[in-house]
């Protein structure tokens, strides 16, 4: 197949950030995704609705009037977000789902949820109004592998969150092992997950190939071959519990190339067409669409977008660097090619 012509996909888990950032990164998204589900991290974290909807203002202001674009925006659950907050936001139609960060856990996570048990309250006006709760799902604490958090975040809170809260919509974000694939399979129709580019198509290895690769550091972390082959198996299995989410993530080069540096991989300047390089190389481009554009709307509850793209077969360069006001943006796979270039 040389062209691929699909609905225009949307992306159900983006980092845009705000100001300088978000208006260079903006477009990236706009000229590929319909819609995308907004991550909240920012300092301060957008905690009501709004804040909502002054950031959804924001970014529809940095978008281009060429594009048709719309942020679903998303809500950040801390200990102390009360129901009326959440009811707030159901009623609002503007927030679509809320976030659930561990404290600690990742960027900007300090206000997330020490305790999942102090969030009861709001999970249990979420069930009634039909809001998803969006994971992060990783245990932190030193007494946890950096590779186990994941697993031992299923059983410590997944697993009792939803015999507490069986109604729930939960969706496990950047799934990245076979066991978190294997507990989304075996659970309801409420239970999905998103997969990022870089979960389909890296292992734990890609950290460290030929010295320490900063720009390949991202949370959850890359895992073994393994895992990394059950999850491109079940982004690729046509199963619509699984759909796309890049969690594309920006960090300015500084922020990445340093001591301690940010976890977080920049893929949407050609997210799309890398999600169809991995399809393509496993053979699976027919269940390319129903990932990208069908399976992440049916579950939100959302109309499938009507615009058409077309995707031809055509090697191209991706750039070493972009830049990001004084600093720059290192994208993913910088410097290196994609073998599918969106029809212009
Ligand atoms: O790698 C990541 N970067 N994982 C996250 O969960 C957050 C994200 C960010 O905001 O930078
Ligand atoms: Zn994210």
């Amino acid at each position: 197949m040389q062209t691929i012509t699909i609905i225009k996909p949307d992306d159900f888990h983006l980092h845009l950030r705000d100001g300088i950032a978000l208006s260079t990164v903006a477009n990236h998204t706009a000229a590929q995704f319909s819609r995308a589900i907004i991550m909240p991290n920012l300092n301060p974290p957008v905690v009501n609705t709004e804040m909502a909807l002054a950031y959804k203002k924001r970014i529809l202001q940095c978008v281009d009037g060429k594009y048709n674009f719309e942020p679903l925006m998303t809500l950040y659950l801390t200990d102390n977000t009360s129901v009326s907050t959440i009811k707030t936001g159901a009623e609002s139609n503007i927030i679509k789902a809320l976030k659930y960060y561990p404290s600690g856990a990742t960027t900007n996570s300090d206000q997330g949820v020490t305790d999942i048990k102090m969030t009861y309250m709001a999970l249990n006006a979420m069930m009634e109004d039909g809001l998803p709760l969006l994971v992060h799902g990783e245990v932190t604490g030193d007494d946890v592998d950096v590779f186990d958090r994941e697993a031992v975040f299923i059983d410590q809170v997944l697993i009792p969150l939803v015999k507490d809260f069986p109604e729930l919509k939960i969706v496990f974000e950047h799934i990245t092992t076979r066991a978190a694939v294997d507990f989304v399979m075996e659970s309801s129709d409420k239970i999905a997950a998103t997969i990022t580019p870089q979960h389909i198509l890296l292992n734990r290895n890609d950290l460290f190939k030929g010295g320490l690769q900063p720009h390949h550091y991202c949370l959850p972390i890359l895992k073994a071959e393994d895992d990394r082959q059950a999850v491109s198996e079940a982004a690729t299995s046509g199963n619509p519990k699984f759909f796309l989410g890049t969690d594309s993530a920006p960090h300015t080069r500084t922020m990445k190339e340093t001591s301690c540096g940010c976890a977080g991989i920049y893929s949407a300047l050609n997210a799309l067409e890398i999600y169809v390089e991995a399809f393509d190389s496993v053979g699976k481009l027919d269940k390319l669409e129903a990932f990208a554009s069908h399976y992440g709307a049916d579950y939100y509850d959302l109309p499938r977008n009507m615009e058409q793209m077309t995707l031809i077969r055509n090697e191209q360069d991706i750039p070493d660097v972009f830049p990001l006001g004084d600093d720059e943006i290192v994208p993913f796979r910088a410097g290196g090619t994609c073998s599918w270039q969106l029809k212009k």
